[in-house]
């Protein structure tokens, strides 16, 4: 090889190179569209995050992901870190695309695509990783709870990310909790306690506690408490006769709510034992009487306990004689006729009343006229005459 020769291949060196500072400047300067493109990614805890980076024109130039801590992932797509976790997607020229599975709380961070032009170019990515609550406890519950008791409910739900919701549901009506959060690491513990004063209305209830978080988009994660209040008992006594008549059968149920269930009750007559009990049947809380006599007249009572008390209701039986209702049937019979008398009276009153005004009708047009003339104007004739018509009739009224 020449002198000369060995010139040209160096000039032709030197170009090479001024052509490659030229294009680089020329980057500089921004061919359109050769840098990297990325997007914020969020995924919940245990999924799979896949992070894109995008190059519009590329001159085959390479990409490269890295993560929070600076560690190269991939280079093109050649794996530079050793976790299984971390797989390629898809390596081109104008994409490089890694995915990351059993995502941990710890993978959050920022991630960087560099794309090597001279300069270099990067993106950053922020992978942010939800905390997924943990299944609620409700704590506080006294089973049994007794009436009139304060009781503090407490739902707690730990390892959410960003901070849970927690709510309260009465048999699905919600209701308002006090809530708490605390951090703990990078997710939150999350409480929130209900204070009731129980009473046998509660007896039976569900009380739930749900978890709102974004993580949980299906089933919302919650726990249900039933409460079991225990109070004493309350008595009524219910029957089935408004008018009980000798002969007839009575039936006298004896209602007790209670919890424990007070059983069985008992059944006294004017503070002693049942008298008759051929015709007094005593069957579970029910008082039957299969005929009625009226030696069964009195107070009867009935009483039920459980071991937080005891609590009676009484009933006064007063059996009628049904011939005695019969005369109440007369009685009413005469006051009809009576009432039937009174108002003949008072319409032959009317009728005499009115022929006596219609004789004298001569005088009450003269009265209506006088009051008629006396006025100002025809409303105010109208008033006076009116205002004298009625005194007319009054007058006349009082005179008969
Ligand atoms: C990640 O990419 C793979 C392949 O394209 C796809 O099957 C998967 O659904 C993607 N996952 C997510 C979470 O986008
Ligand atoms: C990139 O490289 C491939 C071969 O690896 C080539 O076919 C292609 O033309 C190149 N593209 C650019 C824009 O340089
Ligand atoms: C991506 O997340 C970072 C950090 O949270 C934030 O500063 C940036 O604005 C986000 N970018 C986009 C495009 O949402
Ligand atoms: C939460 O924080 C409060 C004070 O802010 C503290 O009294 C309480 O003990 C904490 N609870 C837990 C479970 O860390
Ligand atoms: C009511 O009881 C009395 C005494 O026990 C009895 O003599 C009478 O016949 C009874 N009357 C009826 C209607 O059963
Ligand atoms: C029972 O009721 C009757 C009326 O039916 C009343 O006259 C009588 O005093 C009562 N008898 C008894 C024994 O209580």
């Amino acid at each position: 090889m020449n002198l000369k020769s060995h010139l040209i291949f160096t000039l032709y060196t030197i170009y090479g190179i001024l052509l490659k500072v030229m294009a680089s400047k020329g980057k500089v300067r921004g061919i359109s569209g050769q840098y990297p493109l990325v997007q914020n990614v969020t995924v919940t805890e245990g999924g799979t995050a896949n992070l894109t980076c995008r190059v519009e024109y590329n001159d085959n130039t390479s990409l490269q992901w890295s993560n929070p801590a600076q560690q190269t992932l991939f280079f093109g797509d050649k794996k530079a870190l050793r976790d299984n976790r971390i797989e390629l997607v898809r390596a081109s020229w104008s994409e490089l695309t890694i995915s990351i599975s059993d995502v941990t709380l710890s993978d959050e961070g920022m991630y960087t695509c560099s794309l090597f032009t001279m300069p270099v170019r990067t993106a950053k990515a922020y992978l942010t990783v939800l905390g997924v609550p943990e299944k609620p406890e409700i704590d506080g519950l006294t089973k049994p709870a007794m009436e009139g008791d304060h009781i503090t409910l407490t739902c707690i739900t730990q390892g959410s990310k960003p901070a849970a919701d927690l709510r309260w549901f009465r048999n699905e009506k919600e209701v308002k909790g006090a809530k708490e959060v605390n951090a703990s690491g990078k997710t939150f513990t999350v409480r929130s306690s209900l204070q009731l004063h129980v009473d046998r209305n509660d007896d039976g209830v569900a009380y739930t506690c749900r978890v709102d978080h974004v993580a949980l988009t299906q089933t919302p994660q919650q726990a249900t408490e039933v409460l079991e209040v225990h109070y004493a008992p309350r008595v009524e006594i219910i029957h089935s006769l408004a008018v009980p008549q000798e002969g007839q059968y009575l039936k006298l149920e004896c209602v007790s709510k209670g919890n424990p269930s007070p059983d069985p009750v008992m059944w006294t007559k004017d503070g002693g034992e049942l008298p008759d009990l051929d015709r007094m049947i005593v069957e579970g809380r029910e008082l039957t009487f299969t005929s009625l006599n009226k030696t069964d007249n009195g107070t009867y009572r009935c009483e039920a306990s459980n071991h937080l008390g005891t609590s009676s209701a009484e009933y006064v039986l007063y059996v009628y004689d049904p011939n005695a209702l019969g005369q109440h049937g007369t009685d009413h019979a005469l006051i009809g006729g009576v009432v039937a008398v009174v108002v003949f009276v008072t319409l032959c009153l009317i009728i005499v009343l009115g022929r006596y005004l219609a004789r004298h009708k001569g005088t009450y047009l003269t009265n209506e006229a006088k009051g008629a003339d006396d006025a100002p104007d025809a409303d105010t004739a109208i008033i006076n005459a009116e205002g004298n018509h009625a005194h007319a009739e009054e007058k006349k009224e009082y005179f008969i």
